[in-house]
């Protein structure tokens, strides 16, 4: 990557579980991040503002701000607009707080951003879509897919409050791009998995591979997760879009074509799947974006 591919980006939500994975793999790759979070993140690398995205003031203050004090340096008169926002600040699930606070957090924080960014001209956004838009992974009782694999085409038609938040911001995000002209992509995030994970989780999504039934035996790995980021930050003129956001692999050591077999025997299975191709489709960060998996589970955790 050449110096003029890095970028000057501010990051919401750098601080968790997510993003303190993403923000080190931009900084690797020579980005400069500015980190907004309710809590600092501990990395020397990154500058740090405490701010609430769902105060808009604080929003439009954090996104056209001096980043550190080496930027006074230049004496050019004011801070330069950011390059590039990644938008990751939220309640991640349910059961974290209300369900009311829930939907307030997520849905006004992201208007926030994605306002003040486009207002102050940045045109390139990157925000934390999820799953859950499609509507099985906190439905009440049992819900299929409509059908396999899970692509980005398939009906977003959730019943919690979580994932309607997220439906709620990419119905947001497609606005904001279509009157600005900005570039605004969605990642439709798996579960996310840290490092430490493989060994604590990976060994009960073996042992019982129904509960992975939930996040259609999908999952994504944190530093991977920054690779797809990076290529979204690299990427242009695709105007808004989604991605999912998860591994080549399903999260179990079952063949592709057995889960199909156990836990989806009624649902359409549309073209043909390999050994082990997830069944949550990451086809599209693979063409669109030239997403190349890094981490995978079996590179981590042996299977039984
Ligand atoms: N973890 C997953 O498996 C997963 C899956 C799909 C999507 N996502 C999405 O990815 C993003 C990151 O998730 P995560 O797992 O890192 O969550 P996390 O809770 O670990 O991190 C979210 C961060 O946002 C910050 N934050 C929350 N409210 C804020 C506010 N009002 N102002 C400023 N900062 C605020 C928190 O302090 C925290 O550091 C979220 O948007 C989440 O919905 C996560």
């Amino acid at each position: 990557m050449s110096l003029n591919d890095t970028k000057r980006i501010l990051f919401t939500g750098g601080s968790g579980k997510a993003g303190r994975h993403v923000v080190p793999y931009l900084l690797d790759r020579g980005h400069q991040v500015l980190n907004i979070d309710r809590v600092p993140l501990d990395d020397p690398r990154v500058d740090h503002l405490t701010a609430d995205v769902t105060d808009a003031g604080q929003m439009f203050d954090a996104l056209s701000t001096y980043a550190n004090m080496g930027e006074l340096e230049r004496g050019d008169g004011g801070p330069r607009p950011f390059d590039a926002v990644v938008h990751f600040a939220a309640i991640p699930r349910n059961f974290v707080t209300t369900d009311a606070e829930t939907y307030r957090i997520n849905t006004q924080g992201t208007y926030n951003v994605l306002n003040a960014a486009t207002k102050l001209g940045i045109n390139k956004i990157v925000f934390a879509s999820s799953e859950t838009t499609y509507g099985i992974c906190f439905a009440d009782g049992t819900v299929q897919p409509a059908f396999l694999p899970v692509d980005e085409t398939h009906p977003t038609a959730p019943t919690d409050t979580y994932a309607t938040s997220k439906v709620c911001n990419e119905a947001t995000a497609q606005a904001f791009a279509k009157r600005t002209g900005a570039d605004i992509y969605g990642l439709r995030i798996g579960n996310v998995i840290e490092p430490h994970e493989y060994a604590t989780m990976f060994p009960h999504f073996f042992a019982d591979p129904a509960v992975r039934r939930r996040n259609v035996f999908c999952y994504i790995d944190a530093r991977d997760l920054g690779q797809i980021v990076d290529r979204c930050l690299a990427t242009d003129g695709l105007g808004y879009e989604v991605f999912n956001a998860g591994n080549d692999h399903n999260s179990v050591h079952l063949g592709t074509a057995e889960i199909i077999e156990r836990f989806y025997p009624d649902v359409e299975v549309r073209g043909t799947l390999g050994e082990h191709e997830a069944l949550y489709s990451n086809r599209k960060i693979r063409d669109v974006l030239g997403f190349v998996e890094q981490h995978p589970w079996h590179r981590y955790v042996t299977a039984p």
